[in-house]
C-alpha cells in the first residue's frame, strides 16, 4: 500500500527517506519518489518500480537538504508511471506534496482549476490536490493556511505531507482516514504512515487524528484540526524492537512469521487465559462489560484473513456463548444499511488496524449507536481509536503481505472473548478449565508441525505446477480450507477455491479429474465420518487427495494420496493447528514457481483505500 515518510531536521534527509520507504516496501508498491529542498531548489525525483531504480536517479545527484518527503505508491488513479508516480507539485513547482488515500472529489476539482488556467500532467487525483494547494497559496500566501483551506474543502480520504520552496523551513502532514504518525526526535522529527520507519530514529510518536493537521518546524510543532481549531496530542511510545521486523535468518517474512506462531501465538493469551478458573481476564473490554454480557447478537466484521478468522470466530461464540452470530464482510456491510440497535456487539477484526473497508464499516456502526470492538494488531492504529473497547492479538509486526501469524492470534482473541462471555453466562468452570488447558497446549504442538516441514516440501513439489486446486473443510474447518486457499492464490498466482467440503457435490465436483488436487482438512472431529465420504467422492473421480488428518489416524491413508498430520486437540482448537500445514504448503509451492513470496504481485499489506 502507499506509504509515506517525511523528515524534517539536522540529519541528511535523503538516505534517512530512502531508508524510511525501504522499511514499507513489503507492503507492496508499483513505483517510488522523493522531494527535497536543498536551500534554493525543490528537487523531484520519481520512478515507477523499485526504490533501487529511484535510488539510482538519485546517486546522479549531489543533493544536501535536511527537509524532505517520500512516498512508495499503489496505483489507484492512473496507472502505475513516472508521471504518475508522487511526489506532485502545484503549477508553479514550488509547493511538493505526498498522498496516501483518494480524493473523491478531484474530478469537479480538476475542472474547476482547468477553467481557472491550471494545467495537470498526471492522471491522480494527488496532482489535482497540490495545484490547489498551489492556487490558494496564490491567495494567501501562506503554506499552512491553503493547506487547510483544500483540504476543507476536499472529499475523501488523505494522510499527506507537503513541503515548499515559499516555506523551507515547515514540514506541514495531515490526515483523514489514512495514518499519520509524527516520531518527535531530537531537534528533528520524521513522520510515516507507518511506525516501522519511525522506529529506528525515536519510539515516541504522536497520532494524528482524523481531520487534524501538523505544521513542524526543526524544533517546534502545533497541531490543529482542519477547521482550524488548536488541538493537543498525547506523546505514545512505540513498543515493539526493530528485530521484530527484520528477517531473522529466515528466506523470508511470510516463512519467519509462520515460524513465530508458537511464541504469538501464546503472546495473546499472555496474562489473559485463568487456566487454573477456566476464565480469561480481558482489561480492554472493561468499558463495555455489561453490554458485552447481555448482548443477544453479535457481528463480525472484516476482510481477507481477518474475515477468515471471523468465521472461525462465529462458531466460538455460538458454541461457547450461545450468542447468534453475523460475520460480514466489511466492504459490504457499510453499505447495505445494516440493521443495527444499540444492543449489538460489533466486532471489527484487522491486522492492520488500517483496513479501509473496515473502517468504514466501523464507522457506520458508531453511527447506529451499536457497541464497536475492535481485535486488532497495530497498537494505536486507526480502527483501534475508532471503537469503543477491544482486545489487541498483540502478534507484533506483521510483514509479508500473506497473512499468517495474525490469523492465529486473531482466533485466539476470539476463542478468549468467547470463553470469557460464555463464561459470563452458561459455559461451566469444568469446561473453561478444559478449553484453557488445551489452548496452553497449543505452542507445542504447533512446534511439533513446524519442526516437521519435510512431508509438505515434497508434496509442494510434486504439486507446483497445477493450474487449479480445491480447498475443502467442514464445521470450524471450513474456513481454514477458505484460507489455506487464500493463502496459495495471493502467493502463487494458482486458481484455488475453498469450500464446505458437502457443497462440493453440488458443483464444484464436476471439476475433479486425475490433474485436480484437492485439499481435504479432516481432523478427527465430530464430522470427521462425514468428510470421509466426501474423500471419497473425490477419490472416486481420481482427484489427487492430500489430508490435513489427526496424528495416529490410520485409516486416512486408505483413501488419500498423501497426509499431512496435526497433533489431537478438542475439536473447537483444530484450525490453530490445521491452518499451519496450508500455510507452509501455499509458501513451498510458491517457492518452487519462483514466485516473490513476500511481495505478491496487485497485494498490498494493508488496503487504505475503499
Ligand atoms: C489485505 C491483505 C490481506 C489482509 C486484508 C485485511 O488484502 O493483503 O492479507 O487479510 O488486507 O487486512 P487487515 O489488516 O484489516 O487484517
Amino acid at each position: 500500500m502507499s506509504g509515506i515518510v517525511a523528515y524534517i531536521g539536522k540529519q541528511e534527509a535523503k538516505h534517512l527517506l530512502l531508508n524510511g520507504i525501504k522499511q514499507l516496501e513489503h507492503r507492496g508498491y508499483d513505483s517510488a519518489g522523493i522531494s527535497l529542498f536543498d536551500g534554493k531548489d525543490l528537487l523531484i525525483a520519481k520512478k515507477a518500480g523499485k526504490i533501487a531504480e529511484l535510488e539510482k536517479i538519485l546517486e546522479q545527484k549531489d543533493i544536501s537538504s535536511n527537509i524532505g518527503i517520500a512516498h512508495i505508491r499503489w496505483a489507484t488513479h492512473g496507472a502505475p508511471n513516472d508521471i504518475n508516480s508522487h511526489p506532485h507539485c502545484d503549477n508553479s513547482g514550488n509547493i511538493a506534496i505526498v498522498h496516501n488515500g483518494i480524493i473523491e472529489n478531484y474530478s469537479a476539482l480538476k475542472t474547476k482549476l482547468s477553467e481557472e488556467g491550471f494545467s495537470f500532467k498526471s492522471e491522480t487525483d494527488t496532482e489535482v490536490l497540490a495545484v490547489f494547494i498551489g492556487a490558494l497559496y496564490n491567495k494567501v500566501k501562506n503554506l499552512d493556511e491553503a493547506v487547510r483551506l483544500a483540504l476543507s474543502e476536499v472529499d475523501g480520504t488523505f494522510g499527506i505531507a507537503v513541503i515548499s520552496k515559499y516555506e523551507p523551513d515547515k514540514l506541514i502532514l495531515a490526515r483523514r482516514g489514512s495514518p499519520m504518525l509524527i516520531g518527535i526526535g531530537d531537534d528533528e522529527y520524521i513522520a510515516a504512515s507507518d511506525a516501522s520507519s519511525i522506529i529506528q530514529h525515536t519510539r515516541q510518536v504522536i497520532y494524528l487524528s482524523d481531520n487534524e493537521m501538523a505544521v513542524l518546524k526543526k524544533d517546534s510543532f502545533y497541531t490543529k484540526t482542519i477547521d482550524n481549531i488548536a488541538t493537543n496530542n498525547k506523546v505514545h511510545l512505540i513498543e515493539f524492537d526493530i528485530e521484530q521486523i527484520e528477517k531473522g535468518g529466515y528466506e523470508h517474512f511470510m516463512l519467519k512469521e509462520i515460524h513465530e506462531q508458537p511464541n504469538t501465538f501464546f503472546e495473546t493469551l499472555r496474562g489473559r487465559l485463568l487456566a487454573e478458573k477456566g476464565d480469561v481476564r480481558l482489561g480492554g473490554l472493561l468499558p463495555v462489560i455489561d453490554k458485552i454480557k447481555n448482548t443477544k447478537r453479535i457481528i463480525i466484521t472484516a476482510c481477507g484473513t481477518s474475515w477468515h478468522s471471523g468465521l472461525v470466530g462465529e462458531y466460538f461464540f455460538e458454541t461457547l456463548a450461545q450468542i447468534p452470530v453475523e460475520v460480514e464482510y466489511a466492504s459490504e456491510f457499510s453499505y447495505r444499511n445494516p440493521i443495527l440497535d444499540k444492543n449489538d456487539l460489533v466486532f471489527a477484526i484487522s491486522q492492520s488496524g488500517e483496513t479501509a473497508d473496515t473502517l468504514a464499516a466501523i464507522k457506520e456502526v458508531k453511527r447506529k449507536s451499536a457497541v464497536a470492538l475492535g481485535i486488532v494488531n497495530v497498537v494505536g492504529s486507526s480502527i483501534a481509536r475508532a471503537t469503543d473497547a477491544g482486545v489487541y492479538i498483540h502478534a507484533g509486526p506483521e510483514v509479508g503481505i500473506a497473512s499468517t501469524k495474525a490469523f492465529t492470534s486473531q482466533i485466539a482473541a476470539l476463542l478468549l472473548i468467547a470463553l470469557h462471555i460464555g463464561r459470563m453466562r452458561n459455559l461451566s468452570q469444568v469446561d473453561g478449565i478444559k478449553i484453557a488447558k488445551a489452548m496452553l497446549k497449543i505452542p507445542d504442538q504447533m512446534k511439533s508441525i513446524l519442526d516437521n516441514t519435510e512431508n509438505i516440501k515434497e508434496i509442494a513439489k510434486l504439486y507446483s505446477k497445477t493450474s487449479n486446486c480445491l480447498y475443502l473443510g467442514r464445521g470450524i474447518n471450513f474456513p481454514v480450507a477458505l484460507e489455506g486457499a487464500l493463502k496459495l492464490k495471493e502467493i502463487s498466482y494458482i486458481h484455488a477455491e475453498g469450500y464446505p467440503a458437502a457443497e462440493m457435490k453440488h458443483g464444484p465436483i464436476a471439476l475433479i479429474d486425475e490433474n485436480m488436487p484437492v485439499v481435504f482438512v479432516a481432523p478427527q472431529d465430530e464430522i470427521y465420518k462425514k468428510i470421509i465420504s466426501n474423500i471419497q467422492e473425490v477419490k472416486a473421480r481420481k482427484g489427487k487427495v492430500i489430508v490435513i488428518a489427526t496424528e495416529g489416524d490410520k485409516r486416512i491413508k486408505d483413501y488419500a494420496d498423501h497426509v499431512i498430520t496435526i497433533p489431537k486437540t478438542i475439536d473447537i482448537l483444530t484450525p490453530l493447528l490445521s491452518v499451519l500445514p496450508l500455510q507452509l504448503l501455499s509458501y513451498y509451492i510458491a517457492i518452487e514457481r519462483g514466485c516473490n513470496v513476500d511481495n505478491p504481485r496487485n497485494l498490498v499489506k494493508a488496503v487504505t483505500v475503499e
